[in-house]
């Protein structure tokens, strides 16, 4: 496991890295398929960086990346889940919640999540049954046990205005519900935010295994919990996430299921 920590933290900085430089020095912006969903250099130089270095050390663990997808290899049970750049938008406007996201899974369970976001200089890690940190220390989800006095966040996919799940009736009823909720951009972010206690919960639909599958566990490990909307574990294929601190999941999810009943 230290082997693999070392290395998913290289590939990290060595991502983190890539956008340092080009932060505030994009030249190309390019649509993928639909408004507001953007590639830049950033990502793809960080995400080329970023699999390098895992090739170089695991060539046998296979690689799920949003760039350039599946990367096959012998050993299935290994799996590497990367976003090399969350929160593209913001980046392109100097937004600074942005962040590259790792995780590696085997047979299906995470062992290692990090969520470094550059910019700021926040290191949010986690490992299996060994607690989260952020810049190295020790963190907890919030203790707020009422849904009208929690913080939430929340996001909207790239096809929002194509399909009728937009997640807008969910966001005014929990706007509705507790103290805010926020919008930020980077859903890696988010739910290493609920982990540290500046956010109480995190919900979302249309998400991508990338946007979640380090966070979730850096949620879990900070001692709080992360599942569907229908209450079972998680699953980063699934594209619904609620993450929160654990004491207001249950309040969360009921009103999730009553505004989408
Ligand atoms: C996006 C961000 C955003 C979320 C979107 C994601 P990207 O990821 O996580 O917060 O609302 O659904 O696609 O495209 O910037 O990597
Ligand atoms: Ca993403
Ligand atoms: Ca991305």
């Amino acid at each position: 496991m230290t082997k693999f920590l070392d290395i998913a933290r290289q590939a990290a900085h060595k991502g983190g890295t890539v956008l340092q430089k080009y932060w505030g020095h994009l030249k190309h912006v390019r649509k993928k398929s639909l408004e507001g969903d953007l590639v830049t250099e950033a990502d793809n130089e960080s995400e080329e960086q970023i699999i390098e270095i895992i090739t170089k050390n695991c060539p046998e663990h296979q690689i799920l990346s949003e760039e350039s997808g599946i990367h096959k290899a012998q050993n299935e049970d290994y799996l590497w889940v990367i976003d090399p750049l969350d929160g593209t938008t913001n980046y392109t406007h100097q937004f600074p919640m942005v962040a590259v996201s790792i995780a590696l899974y085997f047979k299906g369970s995470p062992l290692i999540g990090i969520v470094y976001n550059p910019i700021l200089g926040e290191f949010f890690e986690a490992v299996q049954g060994q607690g989260s940190t952020l810049n190295g220390k020790s963190i907890h989800v919030s203790s707020v046990d009422q849904l009208e006095k929690s913080l939430l966040a929340t996001g909207f996919a790239y096809n929002r205005r194509e399909t009728e799940d937009n997640n807008y009736a969910e966001f005014c009823h929990l706007t509705n519900s507790c103290q805010g909720v926020r919008r930020a951009g980077s859903a890696a972010l988010d739910l290493s935010y609920v982990a540290c206690g500046r956010l109480d919960g995190h919900w979302e639909i249309g998400l991508k295994p990338w946007d979640v599958a380090a966070g979730a566990l850096i949620i879990e490990e900070a001692g709080g919990c992360v599942t569907s909307f229908k209450n079972e574990p998680l699953d980063i294929y699934d594209e619904v996430i609620l993450g929160t601190n654990g004491l207001i999941h249950d309040q969360i999810n009921r009103e999730l299921i009553k505004v989408r009943s």
